[in-house]
């Protein structure tokens, strides 16, 4: 009786995690008990390579050695699913291709045609955004076209069929913003493009940060029209480093797999694969301190934010026509088109 009222408190959000989790605790471990053994790690990694391994190895250090208890679960919920459960799609996780000219020329007016005529408003809080709220136009039609005019880029890319989910856009970061590194939506943001459309003229460079499949990050400089390939609730990524300038926008899209991903509650998978004992005291801590900021993460104590800016592989745009360039920086033929299963062959 107790035990189903709290569930009902705990559902309508009126008690803290804390007991909610408490509650669930035992039918989550022995759920646990039924899908992994009792070791750790529960399954091999995903890719499983030494680079990979061992960043997300350093990660599950740190998280353990969280305080607070709400902010522990959490930081498990972000990274399990990307080093255990979630496929890659590509050899290294990302890559950079130049947007039809046409297209990005339509985005620019219609960015500062917003901002002349004073269609900008306040965006709503974002959890892993820190500093002032950003700006938001709100053009629909773009959008929208945005979405289907490069479902060819992104199936091109992936070399699979994925189902549009959105194209989120107009967002203008305002000086001073930091975005944390975090990875995206577990059920609809799988296969995404960043594409960088413009930024005010007194705009700094403002490098997305982003880790490859191999454990290397990334340090990389979009310039207008450029598109950023990534499988975004795999590879962390963020701009941690603070922007300076008065504005910076860009489009967020994402894809997911059209044939059996929406099947499976992605999120509950990741539930049942946090280990039995993620909440354990570490007495003698060790490693560089991590938090969670929202769904985020950052180590307060390192330049930026994030320790790993201090050792990148530097990048910047622009991109190029007819080719994307892959993480080693090799060059591919690029060919927009709809994937079809026949094109393996
Ligand atoms: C997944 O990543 C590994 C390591 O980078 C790579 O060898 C493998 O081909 C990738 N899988 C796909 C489907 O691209
Ligand atoms: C930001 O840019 C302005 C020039 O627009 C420069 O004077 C200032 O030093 C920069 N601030 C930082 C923190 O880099
Ligand atoms: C942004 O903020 C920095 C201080 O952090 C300041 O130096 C700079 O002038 C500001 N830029 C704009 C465009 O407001």
């Amino acid at each position: 009786m107790v035990r189903l009222l709290l569930l009902a408190l705990c559902l309508l959000g009126a008690v803290q995690l804390a007991p909610c989790s408490a509650m669930y605790e035992v039918d989550r471990v022995a759920e646990y008990d039924r899908r992994y053994p009792r070791e750790w790690p529960p399954k091999d990694y995903i890719p499983n390579n030494e680079g990979w391994r061992s960043v997300h190895e350093h990660r599950f250090k740190q998280i353990r050695e969280m305080d607070n208890h709400g902010e522990k679960y959490e930081g498990w919920m972000q990274s399990v699913f990307a080093a255990f459960l979630v496929q890659n799609f590509t050899e290294y996780g990302f890559g950079l291709v130049r947007a039809p000219e046409e297209l990005t020329q339509a985005l620019q007016e219609g960015i500062r045609g917003g901002l002349e005529r004073g269609e900008a408003r306040l965006e709503y809080q974002v959890d892993v955004i820190e500093g002032p709220r950003c700006l938001f136009i709100d053009r629909p039609d773009l959008t929208k076209r945005v979405l289907t005019e490069l479902q060819t880029y992104t199936e091109a890319w992936a070399q699979m069929e994925l189902t549009p989910h959105i194209a989120y856009g107009f967002r203008l970061y305002q000086n001073n913003s930091v975005l944390n590194m975090h990875v995206d939506k577990k059920q609809t943001h799988i296969v995404s493009m960043i594409f960088h459309i413009d930024s005010s003229d007194d705009a700094e460079d403002w490098p997305i940060y982003i880790e490859d499949l191999l454990g290397r990050t990334h340090e990389v400089v979009l310039k207008p029209g450029d598109i950023l390939f990534y499988e975004s609730s795999k590879c962390l990524h963020g701009r941690p480093k603070m922007f300076n300038g008065s504005w910076y926008s860009s489009i967020f899209i994402h894809y997911y797999p059209t044939h059996g991903w929406q099947q499976t509650d992605h999120q509950q998978r990741a539930h049942y694969i946090v280990p039995p004992g993620w909440n354990d005291k570490v007495e003698e801590k060790k490693e560089t301190p991590l938090k969670m900021i929202g769904t985020s993460f950052k180590e307060p104590t390192c330049p930026n934010g994030w320790c790993a800016t201090q050792d990148t592989v530097k990048w910047s745009g622009p991109g190029e026509e007819g080719v994307w360039i892959d993480p080693m920086m090799v060059r591919h033929p690029f060919e927009p088109k709809r994937f079809s299963a026949g094109d393996e062959l």
